[in-house]
Parts: C-alpha cells; sequence; structure tokens
C-alpha cells in the first residue's frame, strides 16, 4: 500500500495506493467541507481530499445522499477520500453523539477510502493523569476499531492515531502500542494546539518521538497541518500527509499563506507570489471586491503555495537537499529555529534513514548545520578509524584538500611528543568547517569534499570544532609541538611553540585506496580488498583513481561522483572474508537463496537480518542464512527499514556468485 521512491534523512518520497489512485507523498489533503465546498481542489493539485463523517453523519440530508450516492459522489471528488472520525468536534465541544464503532460502520457504509477511529486529541501540556487516561480509550478505540473492521471484511483502510499529549514516553509508548495493530496509516494527532501556538520545539519532541517507534512501511500523516511553513521540517521529520483547512480558514479572514509566514491583505501593498490570482489581482483589486468572490480567490492562492511547496519538498528528496530547505524555512521565524535547533537532539535517528551518498553537497548555511547527521556521521567514522602514532593538522583550503596540497607545507599544527616526527607513521588531517578533521587520504568521499561554507566567523561554529578537535587528539600525545597563527580561523586552544617549517605529506594510492574502503566498509576492509599485487587505473581525463586491480582480476571500481568503492566479485569475495558477520550483510531467507545466487534482487520480506551500520545506497553483500555469500548489490533501505517492510525490493544486486 505504501512504497518508498527517494530518501532524506528522515524524510521521503512515497506512494500511497489506494483503490480511487495512487498518491505522491509528502501529500496534502485539502478538508472538503461536506455542505460548503465552494473550490474545485483537484483543480489546484490536489490528489487525495479529507472530508469529516461526522460531520456527515449528524446531518440527515447529507447521511442518506451519503448513503445511497457514495462518499465521492457526495463531494464530488473521484480520487482517492480519507475521512475523519469526530474526534476534533470531541476535543472541542466535549461529546460527540456518536460510538466508536458506529463511525467505523459508518465509514465503511459511506465507501471512504481511509478512515478513522474515534481517538481523543489530548490537548497539550495537561497532567500527567489526564493524557494517560485519555491514551488508554484512544488506544482501546484503535484496537476496537482495527477487529472490527478486520472480522467485518471492510475494505477501508484504517488509520490509527498517535496521542499522549506533549509526554515523549506517552507518545513512544502509545506507538509502540499502535504499531502492534494491522493500521495501514498512522497520523499523529493533538498537534494544532501546539502549532497555533508557536511550539514549534514540542513539535519536534511530540513527532520525533512517536515516528522513531512507528513502522517504516506506513505513512505518517500530521493531523491539522496546513500552513506551508512547516511542510519541509515535518517532512525531513518522516511525516508524509498533510492536511489543510487552513487554505480555506485563513481566506476567510483574508488571510494569504506563504512558506515565509501569513499575510494579511489588509497590510499588503504587493501580492505575495506568482500565481493565478497574484500575477491578476492587486491587493486593491481583491479588498474592492465582494467576501465571497475575495476568499475564494485567497484560497486558490493559498492552495497554490501549498502545492508549490510540497513539490519543492519532493524534489529537495530526490537530490539530497532537504535539510537546506528546512535550514532556509526554519529562519522564518525565531520559534521554528528553536525548533530545529532542537532536532539536533534527534540526529542520531535521522542518521540511521539517511543516504550516505546523495546527488546534491552538502551546504553549511549556520551554526545549525554542525549538528546535522552527516556531520556526525563523519565524527564517529574518525573516532573508529585506526590511528597513526603522529598527527599533523593543516589549515584549510581549497576542496578537495589533498588536490591542492603540495608536498611542501607551509601553515601547520602537529600534536606529538617532542621527538622526531615519524612521517611514515603521521596522521595527515585537514581542519574543516563543519566536518572537524578531514584525513587526506579519504577527503573525496561524499559529503568530505562535495560540501560549501563560507569562511567561519561564528563562535559557536568555532567552539564546537575546537571540542571536537581536542577531543579527538587526546589519543595522540596532547603536546602542540608547531604552530602557526591560521587566519580566519583561530584556534587558540593549544600551546604553541616553533620548529621546523616543512614538512612532506607524500600521497599514496594504495593507502587511500585502503582508507577509503576501512571508512566505507569498516576497519580491516582496505587490507582485506587491496592485498596482492594491485594495481590502480585512473581516468585519463581527471587523474582520479577508476579501477583496482590485483594481477588483471578487478577487485573495485571507484565511483567518480562520491569516491566510494563499488564492488566486483573477487571484491566482494575478498569482503566477506575478512569482514565478521553480520558485517555489510543482507541476510536472506532460505527460498531466496537460489535467486540471489541467480543475480536476481533481493525482496524485503525475504531479509531475515542484516547488519545494523547498513544505509540506502551502501554496497552490501547477500549472505544465507549461515552466511554463505551469494550475492553483492546495492541496498534500497538502510538497516531499520529492512526489518519493516514487506514489500519492494530491498537489495538490487549487482551479480549472484553462481
Ligand atoms: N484533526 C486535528 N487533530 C486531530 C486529532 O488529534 N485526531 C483526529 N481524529 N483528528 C484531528
Ligand atoms: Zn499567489
Amino acid at each position: 500500500m505504501f512504497e518508498i521512491k527517494a530518501k532524506d534523512n528522515r524524510g521521503r518520497v512515497g506512494v500511497l495506493k489506494t483503490k480511487h489512485g495512487n498518491v505522491k507523498t509528502p501529500a496534502l489533503m485539502p478538508v472538503i467541507h461536506p455542505r460548503k465546498q465552494a473550490i474545485d481542489v483537484k483543480k489546484y493539485g490536489a490528489d487525495i481530499v479529507i472530508t469529516n463523517a461526522y460531520l456527515i453523519y449528524k446531518d440527515e440530508d447529507l447521511k442518506q445522499e451519503a448513503i445511497d450516492k457514495g462518499l465521492h459522489e457526495l463531494i464530488n471528488f473521484d480520487g482517492p477520500i480519507m475521512t475523519d472520525s469526530g474526534s476534533f468536534q470531541l476535543s472541542v465541544y466535549g461529546d460527540v453523539d456518536i460510538t466508536n464503532k458506529e463511525v467505523i460502520e459508518f465509514q465503511e457504509l459511506i465507501k471512504t477510502d481511509i478512515g478513522t477511529s474515534l481517538d481523543i486529541p489530548t490537548a497539550p501540556f495537561v497532567t500527567r493523569e489526564k493524557a494517560e487516561e485519555d491514551l488508554e480509550i484512544t488506544l482501546q478505540r484503535a484496537r476496537e476499531a482495527i477487529e472490527y473492521r478486520n472480522s467485518q471484511n471492510m475494505e477501508m483502510k484504517l488509520n490509527s492515531v498517535v496521542q499522549g499529549s506533549t509526554f515523549p514516553d506517552l507518545r513512544r509508548y502509545c506507538a509502540d502500542e499502535l504499531t502492534k495493530l494491522d493500521a495501514d496509516l498512522y497520523p499523529i494527532g493533538a498537534v494544532v494546539p501546539l502549532m497555533e501556538s508557536y511550539h514549534y520545539k514540542d513539535l519536534v519532541d511530540v513527532v520525533m518521538n512517536s515516528v522513531a517507534h512507528l513502522p517504516d512501511n506506513k505513512p505518517r500523516h500530521l493531523m491539522g497541518a496546513g500552513h506551508p511553513m512547516i511542510f519541509a521540517l515535518a517532512a525531513a521529520m518522516g511525516c508524509d500527509l498533510f492536511d489543510s483547512a487552513a487554505y480555506i480558514l485563513y481566506a476567510e479572514d483574508d488571510r494569504l499563506l506563504s512558506t515565509r509566514g501569513t499575510y494579511k491583505l489588509e497590510n499588503l501593498q504587493e501580492m505575495p507570489c506568482s500565481c493565478e490570482v497574484c500575477t491578476k489581482y492587486t491587493p486593491d483589486d481583491l479588498r474592492a471586491m465582494d467576501k465571497k468572490e475575495r476568499r475564494d480567490l485567497i484560497a486558490i492562492h493559498n492552495l497554490h503555495v501549498s502545492f508549490a511547496e510540497l513539490r519543492l519538498v519532493r524534489q529537495a528528496i530526490y537530490e539530497g537537499s532537504l535539510m537546506e530547505l528546512v535550514e532556509e524555512r526554519c529562519r522564518v521565524h525565531p520559534q521554528l529555529l528553536n525548533a530545529y535547533r532542537q532536532l539536533a537532539n534527534y540526529m542520531d535517528d535521522m542518521e540511521k534513514y539517511n543516504p550516505r551518498s546523495k546527488k546534491s553537497a552538502f551546504f553549511f548555511t549556520g551554526p545549525e548545520s554542525l549538528y546535522r547527521s552527516e556531520v556526525k556521521r563523519h565524527m564517529n567514522k574518525l573516532r573508529e578509524m585506526p590511528k597513526k602514532r603522529d598527527l599533523v593538522i593543516l589549515p584549510p583550503s581549497r576542496k578537495p584538500y589533498s588536490k591542492f596540497i603540495s608536498g611542501k607545507l607551509g601553515e601547520f599544527y602537529i600534536y606529538g611528543s617532542e621527538r622526531e616526527l615519524d612521517l611514515e607513521d603521521t596522521d595527515f588531517m585537514v581542519l574543516d568547517i563543519p566536518f572537524g578533521l578531514v584525513p587526506l587520504d579519504i577527503d573525496e568521499v561524499y559529503p568530505l569534499s562535495q560540501n560549501e561554507s563560507p569562511k567561519i566567523k561564528d563562535v559557536d561554529s568555532i567552539e564546537f570544532i575546537e571540542d571536537f578537535i581536542s577531543e579527538f587528539v587526546e589519543y595522540y600525545d596532547q603536546t602542540l609541538i608547531h604552530s602557526r597563527v591560521i587566519k580566519d580561523l583561530e584556534i587558540g586552544l593549544y600551546n604553541k611553540h616553533s620548529q621546523s617549517d616543512e614538512i612532506r605529506f607524500k600521497k599514496d594510492d594504495l593507502r587511500k585506496i585502503k582508507a577509503i574502503a576501512d571508512y566505507q566498509f569498516g576497519v580491516g576492509a582496505g587490507e582485506a580488498l587491496f592485498k596482492g599485487n594491485i594495481k590502480i587505473e585512473k581516468s585519463k581525463k581527471t587523474g582520479k583513481i577508476r579501477h583496482i586491480y590485483d594481477k588483471g582480476v578487478i577487485v573495485a571500481n571507484m565511483r567518480a561522483s562520491d569516491s566510494f568503492l563499488v564492488l566486483s566479485k573477487e571484491g566482494a569475495k575478498r569482503l566477506h572474508n575478512s569482514m565478521p558477520y553480520p558485517e555489510n550483510r543482507v541476510v536472506v531467507n532460505e527460498d531466496s537463496v537460489p535467486f540471489a545466487r541467480d543475480g536476481k534482487s533481493v525482496f524485503a520480506k525475504f531479509v531475515v537480518d542484516c547488519d545494523e551500520n547498513i544505509r540506502s545506497n551502501d554496497e552490501v553483500l547477500i549472505v544465507s542464512e549461515d552466511d554463505e555469500l551469494l550475492a553483492y548489490g546495492k541496498a534500497l533501505l538502510c538497516a531499520h527499514e529492512m526489518g519493516d517492510f514487506n514489500t519492494g525490493q530491498a537489495v538490487k544486486t549487482r551479480k549472484g556468485m553462481k
């Protein structure tokens, strides 16, 4: 029912499949009022809409018409329709005259595509007792709804809404309990009051604690999120669906949505975008119109900017620039920036879903960029890499560093004891923003040269890097034995005294490919892959390493775009022989052994285990349950997703070992 096409951090582009057609996610569902709808939302980009089953149920005429003709004809929409259950009315009026079972039955009767049980939207910041009490009822009703739907063989898909107010542990508990059910979608509920009061930071806690405990193979809906200002951030946290009553409610109130916030018509000198409304009318034209005409035009503008933003979000996920978009969007309001800073606390979780290589470069847009999962991942990797006796830290220069660093180095820091520096036993790293330290041998690997940052004057950034370096160099002897002041980035941490002026870094291709292999596959991979009579072939045009052979047999290729290694059959064998189970492995069940060996791609439902460090796009080994090497290929899912998905491909096999 839900397939993932592209990913960036926790954001994903997916396809939601329904009887009334497929929907590309992240998607926005305009809220349709069953009686008052004036605008043809499909014309402005809606592939799916949401309406309220309870409002239809309460109105005798609508109810009868919905039963006779079905919901699609009632609201005149032939695509997929989701219905809400009256929970929102419950939260506003305190009571509704329908039971959970009745609302489920009614939604099936009027042929909704996706129905909702009668959850209780507990407000933020209530007492723990209140949140727990409500939550038990919500869970009970979710279970009842699923059981009832299944026992009656109903066709509709079902939402199970995550509640738990602003208690992170209750959100996690609720998500865990709902995951046990056979629900089709997982909305995150009761966030409207947080958004209305600019509590975006709390929204981050609520969403991240919920999604971390929801299955990866089901779409998540951020209920009541209809302002385009929040779409990029919410998508980056793993939300796939949004709904908007905002487009019409704001229009009723003469307010225009934009990714920069909301504009009041009374304050507008200029129209804020280039949609059909903004290019045809001036603010004065709109102000002179009668209320209804003006409302509809503003609603059309609101739909345009909302759908445009979702197209931008999906494009950013495809190209791998979603966080750059989030960083841009979160600068329109201080509370959004606060929220983005809060997200830094969840970067370990984000990292697990983030592909290791992307089409677009990493852009540093401010100190917050230092907390992104790519930086965290690199710093963690460096801590694991084998270290030599001494360390030379070089000042930043042009990227890739190794290309612009000559044999003779002028300005540098050296860590080591006061003994003679042993250049054969020295690590050479460049002081880097935002990655801290970049070893020269791996500096072409994504994103270590595929990134851009300005000269940093920012104190937060420098302190962050200094902290990392001082922690990192602890391993080496702490004394700095040579330094020159580096302009623009004065580290100033260390005691300085001068020594010689010249030091030689010798490029060595074999050392470089071994370092890349260790960085990519784990320590030891370099020695295992590149033993023997290694011959390195470079591109005549670019001078970059392309193919690596041992006695005429290809072991690996180096990909030009990101400098990661792509294994050959021989390379796969060598890696398998040297790295212990389950490192770099995707394990398939007995049934799929012959298919894998034959070079067929691996479907997620056959995966029984895998290395927890696997990320999408990683080169992986495909093995049987007794660790026989069957094939090798490119992972399409990360380790977590491999466990959750039962449909679609998990690994695109390059070759079987047959
Ligand atoms: N619409 C906005 N918030 C909610 C919620 O928490 N539950 C339901 N069912 N609908 C909503
Ligand atoms: Zn416009």
